[in-house]
């Protein structure tokens, strides 16, 4: 018969919000009148900005004139939407990104679940603890973790940084070295940030170390303190460690689109087991054209209408009706005397679950007792147990009853 791949058998449990999905779909089944409010998947739900619409509109014109009609795009992503990435998110920011550096894709969960595969399975990876789940389950399904301790929770060839309240949120740099650092900032899901002088420190790290840092940041755009760096390629020296994950998901409604970017400046490299340097640029380019046929031409335009003035101007406003949310949940958890993290500078807030609860028995009480949805900080690592993460991207009125009902509904 034929054989799996076995490292399949070592994924914990269902992929994250699939779980907390079956576990929603049974309780509206057995209370069918419950009317429950979804903070838990960090999905958008206001409509696409105008000018989107209209550019899809546009776009779908050209598909139907056999003049203007398009097969085949170049699979890294057609030239006005790559210059356009440049001049609207790179230039500004005087962080030097060229138009081939990037590479555009179905979403930014895509590229950073593929990513890893042009590394070896011999390199060491750290990981944030708590962490987005794809980073560490695509890297289990690649065989490069090692085996999963059951008392600990970790796999033992993965260094966990645990990031909690004790730690103000920020992970260490490991005192040993590793070969690729995966860094979400602002983070999902704990909400908090790194500094520009904590992240030259990450930077100056996987220079010594000759490390590959991922960078996620496909929640830039939520940032609204100054001190917070927007893209990593404003830190000095970052061009030489660092490949970059950006979205067009949670910055423009995109996450039935499917829109996002990875950069691969062509001056990082990795090594070849002669010891020569090899262009990741090159490698994830042949990884991507071989994989990939290009994101549909009608979605690039639609990208491409977000890096407008307009369309800039229209994400904010969306972006600021998302960060009202999140105000509206911070001042709930106050009233409360809840303690919670983020919400600032990313659209998640993150709670310590109440009186010692588990993160799982929190979402079962919210649940049963609110009709809430949230997701368990046990989900994204073992330092998540005891915390709890809210989303802000919920409908406005639905997420102030949700306050409402966490006010006057929980027994705590
Ligand atoms: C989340 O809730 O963490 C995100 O929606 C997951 C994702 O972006 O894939």
């Amino acid at each position: 018969m034929t054989t799996i791949n076995k490292n399949y058998l070592k994924l914990q449990g269902n992929y994250l919000f699939a779980e907390v999905a079956r576990r929603v779909r049974a309780y509206k089944e057995e209370n069918p009148k419950a009317n429950v409010i979804s903070l838990g998947i960090g999905d958008v739900t206001r409509p696409l900005a105008p000018a989107v619409i209209e550019a899809l509109h546009k776009a779908v014109d050209e598909m139907a004139d056999a003049a203007t009609f398009r097969g085949y795009g170049p699979e890294q992503g057609y030239a006005f939407l790559r210059e356009a990435i440049v001049n609207t998110i790179y230039k500004p920011r005087k962080a030097e990104v060229a138009a081939d550096e990037i590479f555009v894709s179905d979403g930014a969960k895509s590229d950073c679940g593929n990513l890893q595969e042009i590394f070896g399975t011999d390199n060491t990876i750290a990981i944030t603890d708590p962490v987005y789940p794809v980073y560490l389950d695509t890297n289990v399904m690649a065989g490069r973790t090692g085996f999963f301790d059951e008392a600990t929770g970790m796999f033992d060839k993965v260094v966990y940084m645990p990031c909690t309240a004790e730690n103000d949120f920020l992970p260490q740099i490991p005192q040993k070295h590793v070969d690729i650092i995966y860094l979400c900032c602002p983070n999902n899901p704990t909400g908090t940030t790194l500094s520009r002088v904590q992240l030259k420190a990450w930077v100056d790290y996987a220079k010594k170390e000759k490390a590959i840092i991922l960078y996620d940041a496909a929640y830039a755009y939520y940032i609204t303190e100054e001190d917070v760096p927007h893209t990593i390629f404003e830190i000095e020296g970052a061009r030489d460690v660092a490949i970059e994950f950006r979205s067009f998901s949670k910055t423009a409604g995109f996450t039935g689109m499917r829109c996002g970017y990875t950069v691969v400046p062509k001056t990082v490299f990795g090594m070849t087991p002669d010891g020569t340097k090899k262009s990741l640029n090159e490698m994830w380019n042949r990884r991507h054209t071989t994989k990939f046929n290009g994101t549909a031409y009608i979605i690039q335009r639609a990208a491409e209408a977000v890096l407008t003035e307009k369309g800039q101007q229209q994400i904010k406003e969306t972006i600021a009706y998302y960060m009202n949310n999140a105000k509206v949940i911070r001042q709930g958890l106050s009233d409360m005397g809840m303690k919670y993290y983020g919400g600032v500078n990313a659209p998640y807030i993150w709670l310590r679950t109440p009186e010692g609860m588990s993160s799982w028995e929190f979402f079962d009480k919210l649940l049963h007792e609110a009709d809430i949805v949230g997701t368990p900080g046990s989900g994204f690592g073992p330092s998540g147990e005891g915390y709890f993460r809210l989303t802000a991207f919920g409908d406005a009125k639905a997420t102030v009853e949700a306050v409402e009902r966490m006010k006057t509904r929980l027994k705590l």
